[in-house]
């Protein structure tokens, strides 16, 4: 009862005991055509941003505020005209991959303008990508056996329209397989010292040592794993979005612990549900997922559920929650 007692006093003396500000939860995206698939969310700001794989339209959300404003328009001056993965820098640029377009965008945060454009060979489909700590920017290529890096050179570099460079190919082990999907989601170890590549197609994740361009399948024991879409790290907890609707009627991530170095890992757990609808990607916000509910598939049967909605996802375990869908 003491204890109590002692307890509420010290919450309400701090002003903890008054609800915090709920969150939101939901964000809903105009347009009927929308089909958003990559996420990023911008440090020391509320601010997110998603787009279009259709239109190329880049919208920024508040972390805060259901409502969602266009950021640059599809069809812009910058010619995107079809957006995937995408990441902010630490100086505040949000770099975008152009899917099929075989271009990379990187766009300053502050004065919306386009500062750089890297083009891919033909063939390519840009899917996503992620920033090492010392600034380069890995892109993995769904059609071509390629991982490619731009650099804080190619970034200094004053030519705004450069080449993408290629990093490394991805040979056997590596299962590409000509006319699929292959790699799609990207994240660079705590070490800084490999990158985990998610395998689409052949339901695997590979790790690329960044300096012996080695590959390695990252041996999962007997589980089967998701499609791995997005993937996101932290610590040594990995999740990787899946994006196969056929594997499961209900949308999962998967999450993995996965330790140096990183090929082996352990496979623990499916976060369900939560208003995720055939998603392809997510953002870290503090602990929760910001999820894009690209609705995949849905574009060739032209029969998406609208509104598109960008959804909370929390990472505790079992934690059960209402309906997602905006109003
Ligand atoms: C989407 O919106 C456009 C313009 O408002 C309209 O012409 C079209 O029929 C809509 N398509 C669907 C599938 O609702
Ligand atoms: C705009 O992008 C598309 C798709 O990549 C390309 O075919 C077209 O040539 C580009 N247009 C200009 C003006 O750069
Ligand atoms: C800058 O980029 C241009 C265009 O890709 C290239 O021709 C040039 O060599 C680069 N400059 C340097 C210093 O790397």
């Amino acid at each position: 009862m003491l204890a109590s007692i002692i307890t509420t006093l010290f919450f309400s003396l701090f002003g903890l005991t008054a609800a915090a500000q709920p969150k939101t939860n939901a964000w809903a995206l105009p347009g009927n055509n929308s089909f958003p698939e990559g996420i990023a969310r911008q440090a020391r700001s509320p601010y997110f941003y998603t787009g279009s794989w259709i239109t190329g339209t880049i919208w920024r959300g508040n972390v805060n505020k259901p409502d969602v404003e266009v950021f640059i328009p599809g069809g812009n001056e910058f010619n995107i005209t079809s957006a995937s993965g995408m990441k902010v820098t630490k100086d505040n640029n949000l770099v975008v991959a152009g899917a099929a377009t075989g271009k990379v965008f990187v766009i300053c945060l502050e004065s919306q303008q386009l500062l750089h454009r890297f083009q891919a060979p033909e063939g390519a489909l840009l899917n996503d990508l992620a920033v090492a700590k010392n600034g380069n920017i890995f892109i993995t290529d769904s059609f071509l056996p390629k991982l490619y890096v731009i650099t804080p050179e190619h970034l200094e570099n004053e030519s705004v329209d450069q080449e993408l460079e290629t990093f490394a190919k991805l040979e056997a082990p590596f299962e590409h397989e000509t006319g699929q999907f292959n790699s799609n989601g990207i994240v660079v170890t705590d070490d800084q010292e490999n990158v985990l590549i998610g395998d689409y197609n052949s339901h695997a994740i590979f790790r690329l040592c960044l300096g012996s361009k080695t590959i390695t399948k990252v041996d999962f024991g007997n589980v089967a794993i998701g499609s791995p879409d997005g993937m996101l790290m932290r610590g040594n907890t990995l999740y990787a979005v899946n994006g196969d609707s056929t594997l499961d009627t209900e949308a999962f991530i998967d999450v993995f612990d996965i330790r140096k170095p990183y090929t082996t890992g352990k496979h623990v757990r499916r976060i369900k549900g939560q208003g995720m609808l055939l998603p392809s990607t997510a953002a870290f916000d503090g602990n929760d997922l910001l999820v894009a509910n690209f609705q995949i598939g849905k574009a060739a049967t032209a029969d998406p559920t609208l509104p598109f909605t960008i959804v909370r996802v929390s990472t505790k375990k079992s934690r059960t929650r209402g309906s997602r869908m905006p109003a």
